[in-house]
């Protein structure tokens, strides 16, 4: 079982949109797949078809979801929080679903030590279950990013490549430090950055001859980062997928698919395949 974390802590650079497609396209190459979505705005479980609902007495996530995998340490274990997507996939996908209350949880958890490494030990019990599973991180500096990262063997970084996100990869940096001292303190291994991945990069042709290359030049060079060949594109079609609807009598119900489902023969279904061999070459999966 390999464990890659998703993580920059800037927002809308693509993180969740790697992790779903990503998760899609190891399954579809028979892979065993779990996707952990440790952000409180749960994004990826929203992308993976798990909230249909429209009002909050449907919400069947709340009581079983991954703040109760890292609320405790002898229940709640991931068999028993563990989900299938919904009409998201062919074939479909585990998912360990987020939910909002992570907010009101957080101050709570950080007071005990504990809770930073119940994800990394739950996992470790399905190490038999999966091959792969893909982690969903917050875009912050906080105590549910540093679960993701205490438990993954991997990171990547999405990056739009853009100056905020490049001088971000300073703090992603000292926190991976600051993370690599836990990790040793548990016997881990420091975590291995995979690299900056170039993401929602602009087709423009003119900014992708002049203003894209120095900018990776940058990531590489002032923040020591490798960077992935692999580049995920900005393409409207893979906004289009999330963004699905089912009319069910008078109710709009969400009807979100992976880049594979919505349209195989896309741009982006290539370049999903391309980092996932990328990956596979890197981590020998
Ligand atoms: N390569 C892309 N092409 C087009 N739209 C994208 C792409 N990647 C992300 N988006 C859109 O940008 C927004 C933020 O992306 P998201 O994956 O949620 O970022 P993050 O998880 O880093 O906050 C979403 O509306 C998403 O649909
Ligand atoms: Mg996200």
């Amino acid at each position: 079982m390999k464990t890659i974390a998703i993580y920059h802590n800037k927002g809308g650079v693509g993180k969740t949109t790697t992790a779903v497609n990503l998760a899609a396209a190891f399954r579809n190459r028979g892979k065993r797949v779990l996707l952990v979505d440790i952000d409180a705005q749960a994004n990826s479980t929203f992308a993976t078809g798990l909230i249909k609902f429209q009002f909050e007495e449907d919400d069947d996530i709340k009581d079983k979801n991954i703040l109760q995998v890292i609320s405790a340490g002898d229940f709640d274990f991931i068999p028993e929080i563990v989900r299938q997507s919904k009409e998201f996939n062919t074939p479909e996908i585990d998912v360990i679903p987020s939910h909002i209350t992570l907010i009101d949880e957080q101050q709570r958890l950080n007071r005990l030590a504990a809770s930073r490494l119940r994800l990394n030990t739950k996992l470790q019990l399905v190490e038999d279950d999966y091959d792969i599973v893909i982690i969903d991180a917050p875009p912050s500096r906080d105590l549910y990013a540093e679960i993701a990262l205490i438990a993954a063997d991997y990171l990547i970084i999405p990056s739009d490549m853009k100056p905020f996100a490049n001088q971000g990869l300073a703090n992603v940096k000292n926190f991976v430090g600051e993370v690599n001292e836990t990790r040793a303190s548990i016997g881990k291994a420091p975590l291995h950055v995979l690299g900056v991945l170039p993401s929602k990069v602009m087709t423009n042709s003119r900014y992708l001859e002049y203003v894209f290359p120095r900018q990776r030049e940058t990531a590489l060079q002032h923040y020591g980062f490798p960077i992935f060949d692999t580049v995920i594109y900005e393409r409207v079609v893979l906004s289009n997928c999330i963004n699905q609807t089912l009319t069910m009598g008078k109710l709009e119900i969400p009807d979100p698919k992976s880049i594979f489902e919505f349209d195989s023969d896309s741009d982006s279904v290539k370049e999903f395949r391309n980092l996932a061999n990328e990956i596979q070459q890197k981590i020998g999966a």
